[in-house]
């Protein structure tokens, strides 16, 4: 039996798993995604999406990489050769994620800073795009979509130090690098976050933003889109189809309780992630309230939210501004590193697996290719490419790779019944109906139906001119900054399959006991 690193105690997986799901997505993705999608009415969407796909997956990954202790390409290997390309597109899609998420922790790094002194000024919103380097001091922009322009130091020097943190963490390796930094972060991140969401609930006009937040609007709950931002949502924020749930669950003991931790791993994370919608709507409501707007009026999503709402609220605040800045911006850098570290981890155990080379080599060389490319989002230019591959990569990444990776476990290859019982074997919660009614028939179709809404938008209607591209971008940009970007990943994945795996490697299976060979 091979070697394989092994987490040090139950708590240190959950710790890490937790780590990995609460993330950028939580902090800002979601309120925004809940608020557009009718406050309160998103929430019935959300845990349907919750019960029916994510914990199901969850627990399908889980499985799949405690029975097959590989990373995402060895593990599909080690069910079915033909599923290697599967586990490889995943990984290729972490790899361009992990990219540009540094990215976004250094500028979170950056505005931990400058909340001393409100160093953004009265407009953080152009304060932002002169900080980038998109415009210049008269609001005029310096570069177009497509155009890198010259380094910004302000992004390259914090986003070289995020490179130093991960990678010296992940050369530590799984107990001593990855279950550490997770101790460490995971309970931190809770206790600053407690800390802000008593303050913004206690401030004049919470209950404002909190009503905008959970007054159901029951007109959109019908709407096929909430359903689709409902499962988008957790997908990323489960850190489902990004190749991370296998691999961290290869690093598992043989008696590990798999639904359990499944379990644990999604509530654990969904109650963050309203722990965070309710700091968030309760602070915009102090900021609608001060303003004298509504509280539509002030919410935004993605990077405007967090770098331009929230330093004007920072601004607003009654008192220790300074200080609830940096507690705001630290858990943004907390809660994307510990996700950070388990994107790189796919490649790095993909790689090392695949290459037969030592961790540390594979940690050099992947972790060096990441931070090269991720330097392109260090530049003036960088938001527009990132706002391209992100857009892409998550629709046409982590979106399709579920769809493709439930349909071939359970619809092509038709393993569910083997992988319930490997996961029954082990766990307290035993899986049933519920699993395979949602694994087998729920999940395929609506996340078929999301493709099918998605490529129409997208594809079709790219020479509709009434509709226009993603974000009004010109055809050439959303070609290679958008389309090369998603198809690359599966292209990539699919070249990596042409070399073979060292047999010894492959044939390889530790936990098939007698009993569950035929998985
Ligand atoms: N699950 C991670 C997040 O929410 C990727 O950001």
């Amino acid at each position: 039996m091979e070697n394989r690193a092994q987490w040090g105690t139950r708590l240190g997986f959950i710790l890490a798993a937790v780590g990995s799901a609460v993330g950028l997505g939580n902090i800002w993705r979601f309120p925004a995604t809940a608020y557009d999608s009718g406050g309160g009415a998103f929430f019935i969407p959300y845990l349907i999406a919750l019960l029916t796909a994510g914990i199901p997956l969850l627990i399908m990954e889980f499985s799949l990489g405690h029975r097959f202790r590989g990373s995402a390409p060895l593990t599909f290997s080690r069910m079915n050769k033909k599923t290697e390309w599967l586990g490889w597109w995943a990984v290729f899609v972490s790899f361009v994620i992990s990219t540009y998420y540094g990215a976004i922790i250094a500028w979170s790094i950056m505005y931990a800073y400058f909340s001393f002194g409100q160093k953004w000024g009265d407009s953080p919103g152009a304060f932002l795009y002169e900080y980038l380097g998109l415009t210049d001091s008269s609001g005029e922009f310096l570069v177009s979509a497509g155009q890198t322009g010259s380094f910004v130091p302000g992004v390259l020097i914090p986003l070289l130090f995020v490179w130093a943190i991960v990678l010296f963490v992940l050369f530590k390796g799984v107990r001593r690098g990855i279950e550490v930094a997770n101790r460490i972060f995971i309970p931190t991140l809770v206790l600053v976050f407690l800390v802000i969401v008593i303050r913004a609930i206690t401030l004049d006009g919470a209950a404002q933003g909190l009503n905008a937040f959970f007054t159901p609007d029951f007109s959109k709950i019908w709407s096929a889109e909430v359903w689709v931002a409902a499962y988008g949502q957790i997908f990323f924020s489960l850190s489902i189809a990004f190749a991370i749930m296998i691999t961290y669950a290869s690093y598992l003991k043989k008696d590990s309780d798999i639904t359990g931790n499944a379990f644990i791993v999604g509530f654990g994370n969904s109650s963050f992630e309203l722990l965070a919608g309710i700091g968030v709507f309760a602070t915009l409501g102090y900021l609608a309230n001060v303003s004298g707007v509504a509280v539509s009026e002030v919410v935004d999503g993605g990077v405007g939210l967090a770098f331009a709402v929230f330093p004007t609220i920072i601004n607003e605040l009654p008192g220790m501004n300074g200080f609830f800045g940096f507690l705001f911006f630290a858990s943004l850098v907390l809660a994307g590193l510990s996700s950070l570290i388990s994107i790189v981890e796919t490649y790095v155990a993909g790689f090392s697996e695949k290459f037969n080379v030592s961790r540390n080599k594979a940690v050099l060389i992947g972790g060096g290719l990441a931070t090269l490319v991720s330097l392109l989002f260090a530049t003036q230019g960088g938001l527009f490419f990132l706002d391209a591959a992100d857009y892409f990569i998550n629709q046409f990444g982590v979106a399709f790779i579920g769809l493709v990776e439930v349909v071939m476990v359970v619809w092509v290859l038709r393993k569910l019944g083997k992988i319930q019982e490997h996961a029954n074997s082990v766990s307290s919660i035993k899986l049933g109906l519920w699993w395979k009614v949602s694994l087998g028939f729920i999940t395929p179709i609506i996340l078929g139906y999301q493709m099918y809404k998605l490529f129409e938008l997208n594809l079709l209607k790219q020479f509709d001119t009434e509709n226009g591209n993603y974000e009004g971008y010109a055809d050439a940009f959303i070609l290679y900054g958008g389309w090369f970007v998603a198809a690359g990943a599966l292209i990539l994945g699919l070249l990596l399959t042409l070399k073979k795996w060292n047999p010894e490697l492959l044939g390889e299976s530790a936990y098939s006991s007698k009993e569950d060979k035929a998985v």
